[in-house]
């Protein structure tokens, strides 16, 4: 870890604390007053980069949110949306400044005048105090905290020491905490040992877990001369409803393409569900669906995709089965 020659060190031992204290903003947060998530950004250019392009980042100015609050005007609505640290014992308070952050670095790390992480500090010295809480952050009751209806359907679906919201939501990533931008965090992140951290963006990324997300098998093909009938049966393997969430307008949409020995698709099958009107998918609860296709058909090409209101999000499943 000591990558210093000691009298380098020395000097430096000697300039830090008059460099850490001109830091002291970071924890000076207030009835009108907080830093911004630009300025731990500073430091913590990684995680701040993933952050911005969460929806976290824009929970207080999304579109979806603007038009459902009637430009903020319902107050009860407006807690989670720009919450201060919700190290509180009830429901997220909303904070007095930089609403705009949305749900921001404050609201999930600060409490009791410092920054409450996972894992323990390597770093030469920090600009700001950092308090271990390793529990609550390896925790799903952190994002039940907000996203109450999505915890307790977790709740329901997985035993306590089942995958939590961060397994799946958090990507693990070796990486220092800080990245070097300035002569004093150059210093700072010389002495950081890495660690397996985790992204921030809070989407799942498409391509890994969401792979494992639902099955589907095909059952009871029954055939006549004009049509053939059979059933598609979808399995949400997910601890949570499929689409989940609380508010907003969530969907997945199951598309069955009927295929011909060869040419092209001879008739296509839409179905979409909606968390909204209680149709969502139950984990580990099969759903079966009634396929009808042109007797032609040979296979059917299976596609499952999610979407907000905004518009489609990511496919989920495809799979090409054939027909008996
Ligand atoms: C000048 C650089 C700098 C700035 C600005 C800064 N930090 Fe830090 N932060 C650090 C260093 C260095 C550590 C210790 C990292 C280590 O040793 O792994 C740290 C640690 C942390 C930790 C503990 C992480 C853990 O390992 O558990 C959290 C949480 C944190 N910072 C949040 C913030 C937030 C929120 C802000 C903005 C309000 C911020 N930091 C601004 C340098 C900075
Ligand atoms: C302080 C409240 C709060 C906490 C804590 C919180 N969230 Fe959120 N989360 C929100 C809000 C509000 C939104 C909606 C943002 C928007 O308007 O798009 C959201 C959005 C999301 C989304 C995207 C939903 C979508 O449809 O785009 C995911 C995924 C998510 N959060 C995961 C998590 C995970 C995982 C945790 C725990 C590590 C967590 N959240 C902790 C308030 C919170
Ligand atoms: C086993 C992995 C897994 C676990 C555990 C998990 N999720 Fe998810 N979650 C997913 C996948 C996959 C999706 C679908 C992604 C999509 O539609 O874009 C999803 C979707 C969501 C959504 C809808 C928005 C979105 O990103 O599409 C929210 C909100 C959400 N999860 C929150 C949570 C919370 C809160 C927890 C913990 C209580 C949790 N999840 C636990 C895998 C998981
Ligand atoms: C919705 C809650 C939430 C928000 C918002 C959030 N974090 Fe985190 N953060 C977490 C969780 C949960 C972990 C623990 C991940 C783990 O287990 O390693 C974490 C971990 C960290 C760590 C430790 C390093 C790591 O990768 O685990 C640092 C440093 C940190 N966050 C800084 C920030 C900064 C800076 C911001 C704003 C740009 C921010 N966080 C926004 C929930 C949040
Ligand atoms: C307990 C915390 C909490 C409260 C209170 C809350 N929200 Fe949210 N809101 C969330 C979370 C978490 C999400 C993201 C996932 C979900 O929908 O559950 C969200 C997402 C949304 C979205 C979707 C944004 C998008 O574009 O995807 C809208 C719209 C919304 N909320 C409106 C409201 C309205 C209207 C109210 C008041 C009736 C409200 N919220 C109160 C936590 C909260």
């Amino acid at each position: 870890m000591k990558r210093l020659a000691p009298p380098a060190l020395f000097a430096l031992a000697a300039a830090l604390p008059a460099a850490c204290s001109s830091f002291d903003f970071l924890t000076d947060v207030g009835d009108a007053r907080q830093p911004a998530a630009e300025d731990c950004g500073e430091c913590h250019v990684a995680i701040y980069d993933e952050f911005r392009a969460s929806s976290h980042a824009d929970a207080w100015v999304g579109p979806g949110f603007l038009d459902a609050t009637a430009d903020h005007a319902i107050k009860d609505c407006l807690g989670c949306h720009a919450p201060e640290s919700i190290y509180t014992d009830g429901p997220p308070v909303l904070r007095a400044t930089r609403r705009e952050e949305g749900v921001t670095c404050l609201s999930c790390h600060f409490d009791g005048g410092a920054m409450v992480g996972p894992e323990d500090s390597s770093a030469l010295a920090e600009p700001h105090p950092v308090l271990v809480g390793r529990a609550i952050y390896r925790s799903s009751l952190l994002c039940g905290k907000c996203h109450e209806g999505t915890y307790r359907e977790w709740q329901e679906a997985t035993d306590p020491d089942g995958e939590t919201c961060q397994d799946c939501h958090m990507e693990r990533v070796t990486r220092t905490s800080t990245q070097a931008t300035s002569a004093i965090s150059t210093v700072l992140v010389a002495f950081e040992d890495e660690f397996e951290g985790r992204r921030h963006t809070f989407h799942v990324p498409l391509g890994g877990t969401i792979d494992d997300a639902v099955s589907a098998v095909i059952d009871d093909v029954r055939r006549d001369e004009e049509t053939t009938r059979c059933d598609l049966i979808l399995t949400n393997d997910l601890p949570h409803l499929m689409p989940t969430g609380d508010f907003g307008f969530r969907w997945l949409k199951i598309t069955t393409a009927a295929l011909p020995p060869s040419g092209s698709t001879l008739s296509v099958h839409e179905e979409s569900l909606f968390n909204e009107l209680g149709q969502s998918l139950v984990p580990g609860v099969a759903r079966r669906l009634a396929i009808t296709v042109p007797s032609r058909a040979r296979a059917l090409r299976v596609t499952v995709t999610t979407g907000k209101r905004s518009g489609p999000r990511a496919i989920i499943f495809e799979k090409t089965f054939a027909l008996p």
